[in-house]
């Protein structure tokens, strides 16, 4: 397989997306090339986009697992010299908590038609764990994939393209659970269960359940972006998707945090609660679980470094849950989270 495509994020800024930088003739790119080491990751597709650079792709090459080629593409006139000076000021620290100095950033110039091309090519269809497959919009499942489960994701979405470590924790774990549950080669395997997406991005967990046969579930995030990259995910899939106020809608989505969620779940705890967010934010977040989730449901956690497991077991454990790491990817890992049957 070719290069892997990596979480991207929104076009938000009302740019043009795809399609819109197609029609845009004249405009011209600055292409930032950046080789980096895999901790960093995860920081830079944070930051970028508070700086307004949306357009993101990360590669992994298999020959060189430890280094990744970050790609962000911004518009020229909106970048002249010394904010692109600023930008290499601004992301320097994100380093800092591994130890390790920002790599250089290498410029390159384009014109719009090439950046458009450049975009898709980051983009194939990306197979996940044994029955998953993550299709770009435009294309179709290549022969030797269409057995698998599609989820359609627009390349303009929001965080979570499928092949960050950490989402793909997520939907590993999801799959290992319809295997459990159902048996992946039922067609619903997840039938029945009810689920919350805590931080849904560009939707793909809250997708790839309701493929798995989920039946409901309620997804939030604090950015208007991603509710707005999950609407039009969901509808690539043909979901039905709604903020639950008028018909029902396999997909409750609404912009907010814990606490819209469990409005969005009309006082029902969900059956599995999902949330890819860094540690400290999951910290943050953890006193809501228990309205969230219901007594025999379980979580699965993402989003934390391997290294910050133990901290956060012990923080969700004095909580009464019993949290224990259980996969990992990279530096990367998944907590499966339960509450304590000697406490509860
Ligand atoms: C790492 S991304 C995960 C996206 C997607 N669920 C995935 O697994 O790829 C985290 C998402 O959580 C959202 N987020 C951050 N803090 C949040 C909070 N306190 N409440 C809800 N969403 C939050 C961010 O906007 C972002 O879209």
């Amino acid at each position: 397989m070719g290069p892997t495509p990596e979480p991207a994020f929104p076009p938000g800024d009302g740019s043009p997306g795809l399609a819109g930088a197609q029609g845009s003739g004249a405009m011209a790119w600055w292409r930032l090339e950046m080789v980096c080491a895999p901790e960093l990751e995860e920081s830079l597709l944070w930051k970028l986009p508070t700086l307004g650079i949306s357009r993101v792709a990360l590669t992994h090459r298999p020959e060189s697992p430890q280094r990744c080629l970050l790609l962000a593409w911004l518009p020229e006139i909106d970048w002249p010299a010394p904010e692109r000076v600023e930008l290499a000021r601004a992301l320097a620290p994100l380093g800092e908590p591994f130890g390790l100095s920002l790599p250089p950033l290498a410029w390159h110039r384009q014109d719009d038609e090439d950046w458009s091309l450049s975009w898709k090519q980051h983009w194939q269809p990306d197979p996940v764990g044994q029955t998953l497959l993550i299709l770009p919009a435009w294309l179709e499942a290549p022969a030797d994939q269409a057995h698998r489960r599609p989820i359609r994701m627009d390349p303009g979405s929001a965080f979570g393209t499928g092949s960050h470590p950490s989402t793909r924790l997520c939907l590993e774990a999801l799959e290992a659970l319809a295997e459990q549950r159902g048996g992946l080669g039922a067609l619903a395997p997840l039938e029945g269960l009810r689920v919350a997406d805590l931080g849904c991005g560009s939707g793909i967990l809250a997708l790839a359940a309701l493929r798995l046969g989920a039946c409901q579930v309620a997804a939030v995030d604090t950015d208007s972006l991603a509710i707005r990259s999950t609407t039009e995910n969901a509808r690539l899939n043909d979901f039905t998707v709604g903020d639950g106020s008028l018909a029902p809608a396999q997909l409750r989505l609404a912009l907010g945090s814990a606490s819209t969620l469990e409005i969005l779940l009309e006082g029902r705890p969900a059956d599995l609660l999902l949330c890819n967010i860094l540690a400290p934010v999951i910290e943050a977040l953890s006193p809501s679980f228990r309205s969230l989730l219901a007594p025999a449901g379980v979580g699965f956690l993402s989003g934390l470094l391997v290294d910050q497991a133990p901290g956060l077991e012990k923080v969700l454990a004095a909580q009464g849950w019993r949290a224990q790491l259980v996969a990992r990817q990279e530096s990367w890992g998944l907590m499966r989270l339960e509450i304590r049957r000697d406490v509860a």
